[in-house]
């Protein structure tokens, strides 16, 4: 049996923790007696879609993952510069490596863009979280997702809701496998990692030039951590506006506020002149982007979560974390409430964010895992793919 080449596809920060594990069950599988018959050679690609150190370079270090073979340099711009480039660049890559399968990750621009052009080429493609909908057409990752599902010929999906979405929209079945998720391997896998860390050593190397750590103010009595950078939160002045107001006015009368700025939401917080206002309060801790492991231990510590992240809503359901999720919708269903999880969608308006951030002030949540979010949804993946064919 000749090897399976596999060729997979990494843009922005969320896609890194996606694929360290499939990477490291790779190198499991090359190194056990399974494979004699059959080598699995891997090619890694990264757009280039986020280049700063601490939003791409830092996840590599330390999740071990190996330099990518070819760096795109795509770069910031509008969507349709980054996937018209991303397309453009890949075209050349798929034609030159030829692979067995592309495997691309979550729902960020890189996974539109190569897997229209890998199928255009006439490759297989391989999409892992498959099968995740908001049924929201405003965010442009729904259209990342919805584009890709269509064009994969192996979906893996992280949860059954995602599986039932796939199917109601007439994607054959024979196509869908339930894997689990594969987020929840690099969080199991840095659980121990993180919970080593110092908080407060956290706090002090990623402060952002101008903010002041209050070393009179204790993080004992519980701290509330925010992280937000969707278009419909940051991109219009009303509406962070209202959302910096609620923190600075409600949430640091009574927590410490620890606030990872993602660089987007730094741009707009700047344009719209609402970043001094933040620095002047004592109990907002504004920091740089930081490592999967600082912020895991930062999730870890909180009282609760406020952010419109995916990623987050997960980890938060399972170390039983209240999250409010700024958003009206989410596409990972499995971790609100109502399904035994600890999210609750409170969207970017004052009365519903007020109402929820007190209920869950003052209630303990539990820890909630959805079926195969056991930290081997990897090799289960690579499983799958080499059955194929
Ligand atoms: C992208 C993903 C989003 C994911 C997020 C995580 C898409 C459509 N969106 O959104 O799903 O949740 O990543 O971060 O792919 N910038 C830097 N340095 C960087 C990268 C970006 O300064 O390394 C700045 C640029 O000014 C850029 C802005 O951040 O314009 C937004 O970056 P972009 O890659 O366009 O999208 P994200 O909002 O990060």
């Amino acid at each position: 049996m000749q090897n399976c080449k596999i060729l997979s596809i990494v843009g922005a920060r969320p896609n890194f923790m996606k694929i360290a594990p499939f990477i490291k069950a790779i190198e499991k599988y090359n190194s056990s007696p399974q494979s004699s018959k059959r080598k699995v050679e891997h090619i890694l690609i990264h757009t280039g879609q986020h280049y700063d150190v601490r939003m791409s370079e830092s996840f590599f270090k330390e999740l071990g993952i190996p330099e990518p073979a070819m760096n795109l340099e795509i770069g910031s711009g509008s969507h349709a510069e980054q996937i018209g480039s991303t397309m453009i660049a890949f075209e050349k890559v798929i034609k030159d490596q030829k692979p067995d399968w592309v495997v691309v990750l979550g729902d960020v621009n890189a996974t539109l863009a190569c897997s229209v052009i890998a199928k255009k080429e006439g490759y297989k493609v391989c999409h892992i979280e498959a099968g995740l909908r908001s049924y929201d057409l405003s965010m442009p990752e729904e259209i990342n997702r919805i584009v890709t599902d269509r064009l994969s010929d192996l979906l893996l999906t992280p949860d059954l809701i995602s599986s039932e979405n796939l199917i109601k929209e007439g994607i054959p079945q024979g196509k869908i496998r339930f894997v689990g998720n594969i987020m929840i391997d690099t969080f199991e896998a840095s659980l121990h990692k993180a919970s080593t860390l110092d908080l407060w050593q956290i706090l002090k190397s990623s402060l952002i030039e101008g903010s002041k750590l209050n070393i009179n103010k204790s993080l004992d009595n519980g701290y509330v951590a925010i992280t937000i950078h969707r278009p419909s939160n940051v991109d219009k002045k009303e509406i962070l506006e209202q959302i910096v107001d609620f923190l600075l006015q409600e949430v640091t009368k009574e927590f410490m506020l620890v606030w990872p700025v993602h660089p987007r939401t730094l741009k707009q917080l700047n344009m719209f002149r609402l970043w001094e206002k933040i620095v002047k309060n004592k109990n907002v801790v504004l920091l740089e982007p930081l490592s999967y492991h600082e912020m895991l231990r930062v999730t870890m510590g909180a009282r609760i979560m406020m952010t419109d992240s995916g990623g987050l809503q997960e980890e938060c359901c399972v170390l039983g974390i209240p999250c409010l999720t700024m958003r009206n919708n989410t596409e990972r269903p499995i971790t609100l409430t109502e399904n035994g999880g600890s999210n609750i969608l409170v969207g970017n308006k004052l009365e519903a964010i007020t109402t929820a951030y007190n209920f869950v002030r003052l209630c303990e949540c539990k820890p909630s895992r959805p079926a195969l979010w056991d930290g081997h949804t990897a090799e289960r993946c690579l499983e799958v793919i080499l059955k194929q064919d």
